[in-house]
């Protein structure tokens, strides 16, 4: 079965059992600082896991573009992604575990016809915070699974959380017996043999960490994840990913291409432009901070391998087109975007070929130094990085040829270092995790709505949002503009929102159909991203967004507005960055 059919019959599947289809939310989050990319499908519903009124009602289900970067050294072994599709079913306060495990059970067995004896299910063993999930063993007993198939562990397993805090709870994991050999006699589903490989997770949100430990959620959630490159892998009896449809065209014209064979290469050439496509088609750019980091490694170390192979870098272009076709039906948003992610992709080439040669002569000068070592320096990985753009990743795939390793310890201390003296990014971002909906970010977020309606007026209606990034000490809001505003425009910028916030404005929300909200003037990112059922924010009468929310309740609780800074962000919008003072 091929990938895109997985994804329809599980929406027509969930559609069936009262489930609303809503779109999904773009790979970038918007108005969460916390985290670079979407690394999950609950990640955009937080608010409503939290108990906050969806507009499409207690069951929801998707499809959601993630992007995942722990494991980027691992990409070309025959498993790891950073980009991957996962389908997720949610309810938010309806049903739960009986209803939630025989949907998982029929789905599997019913639309997949998997056998029932090739699944095993893991379920929470019980600990101090939270009692044994005996209710998701007999569920499953029902459902049909032999008890024999049934495994209990503790939180390291079967307790899932999007990094430190937020909701979270017991989960009860599928697995799938690829029929392996067992690799010994206590080979069980968390074994990382390869005979079981985990296909769809259910979680049962009834908690919320915080610092301070586990309370209880104002209602009982069901999120569940699938991983859809995986689950086309194991029903097409393949082996990788890589052996589906939706690499192998460009495997095999990278085979083609190729005057040197190696499959690591290709693979990680496969799945960074991939990757890179995803990411640009939804709006990043490659730049030495955050997200635009991310994006710049996975062009780079993608074009070292593709000079390894001693493929033309010309080719790229090539490459792109044979994605889009293979992705398109998938992601219509690639062909739309062609374009665009053909320029950002070989501007990005340009760049790095230029210090490419120079960078690798560097680097075979610094290991002939190297005496009584195989371990390369934090401060030589730094140097490559900081005067040849090399990302950590093609000096450790440079190392690693020459047998060598690299002290990614001391890169990473001099990194954060570097880092933090131009005050950008937070080690925080890279770990992951959900947004900091505190009093003072929810603030910044009502105070972008009031800078959206502030550049209106002053720049012109063309000047529409282009992004934004909210932390508890500051907002930023990119925006498009064809020149660097003068100093009287930032000053009437700046002091039509603090007179917005001086008249107390009220701050309501409604929810309404999208064409309605549209015709009526609200203003909006991505119109095709929303649900047919859309939330507006309205402020007084200046402002009108479509938005998830939170927003303070009145203008009056903002403070004072401040424009710190107005930069360029890249070549047509403008970023400025700025302060709300109490
Ligand atoms: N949020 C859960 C996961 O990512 C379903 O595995």
């Amino acid at each position: 079965m091929k990938a895109i059919e997985i994804r329809n019959k599980y929406l027509e599947f969930f559609k069936k059992h009262g489930h609303t289809v809503i779109p999904s939310a773009p790979l970038i989050p918007e108005n969460d600082p916390s985290v670079l990319f979407n690394t999950a499908g609950m990640q955009p519903l937080v608010p409503y896991l939290l108990g906050e009124k969806h507009p499409e009602g207690t069951r929801l289900v998707d499809y959601q573009k993630c992007v995942r970067t722990n494991d980027i050294d691992e990409v070309g072994d025959n498993r790891h992604l950073t980009y991957f599709e996962m389908l997720g079913n949610w309810s938010l306060g309806d049903y739960f575990k009986e209803e939630s495990i025989q949907m998982s059970f029929d789905f599997l067995t019913k639309e997949l016809h998997i056998p029932v004896e090739k699944l095993s299910v893991t379920c929470f063993k019980g600990d101090e915070d939270c009692g044994r999930d005996e209710v998701s063993a007999q569920c499953w007993k029902k459902a049909g699974i032999d008890e024999k198939h049934i495994y209990f562990y503790g939180k390291e397993d079967n307790w899932w959380i999007a990094g430190e805090e937020g909701p979270c709870g017991p989960d009860t994991e599928m697995f799938y017996d690829t029929g392996k050999e067992p690799c010994g006699p206590d080979c069980q589903p968390s074994c990382d043999c390869g005979k079981y490989v985990e296909i769809w997770n259910n979680v049962f949100m009834e908690y919320f960490k915080s610092k301070e430990g586990y309370t209880k959620l104002k209602q009982k959630n069901v999120d569940t994840g699938l991983g859809l490159e995986r689950m086309a892998m194991l029903l097409q009896g393949k082996q990788t990913p890589f052996d589906t449809e939706l690499f192998l065209p460009i495997m095999k014209k990278l085979e083609e291409l190729q005057k040197i064979d190696i499959i690591e290469s290709r693979r990680i050439i496969a799945e960074h432009l991939r990757s890179s496509m995803m990411i640009i088609s939804d709006g990043g750019r490659p730049s030495n901070i955050d997200r635009g980091y991310v994006l710049r490694r996975l062009i780079r170390r993608m074009i070292r391998h593709l000079n390894k192979l001693q493929i033309d870098l010309n080719e790229l272009s090539n490459l792109i087109e044979i994605n889009v076709e293979t992705l398109k039906e998938m992601y219509p948003e690639l062909e739309k975007n062609k374009n665009q992610i053909k320029q950002v992709i070989e501007e990005e080439r340009d760049k790095f070929v230029k210090t490419l040669e120079h960078g690798e002569k560097e680097f075979k000068k610094q290991i002939n130094k190297l005496e009584n070592t195989k371990i390369i320096p934090g401060e030589v990985v730094f140097k490559l990085y900081d005067t040849y753009g090399f990302p950590p990743e093609v000096t450790k795939d440079l190392a690693s040829e020459n047998g060598y390793k690299i002290d990614e310890k001391a890169f990473e201390d001099l990194f954060k270092k570097h880092q933090e003296k131009s005050r950008v990014g937070s080690e925080q971002k890279f770990k992951g995790g959900l947004a900091e909906q505190n009093e003072q970010t929810i603030a910044y977020h009502t105070a972008t709505h009031l800078l959206n309606a502030a550049l209106k007026q002053v720049i012109g209606k063309d000047a529409h949002q282009r992004g934004s990034n909210i932390t508890t000490e500051r907002m930023r809001f990119d925006f498009n503009c064809d020149h660097k505003l003068t100093e009287e425009e930032k000053k009437k910028v700046e002091d039509l929102v603090n007179k917005w916030i001086e008249e107390a404005l009220p701050v309501t929300k409604q929810e309404m159909k999208k064409e309605e909200a549209i015709k009526s003037g609200a203003e909006c990112m991505f119109i095709e991203k929303y649900p047919d059922i859309v939330t507006v924010y309205s402020i007084g009468e200046i402002s009108k967004e479509l938005c998830g929310g939170p927003h303070v309740n009145n203008t009056k609780e903002l403070g004072k507005f401040k424009i710190k800074k107005e930069e360029s962000s890249s070549s047509g919008i403008r970023r400025i960055k700025a302060i709300l003072i109490k």
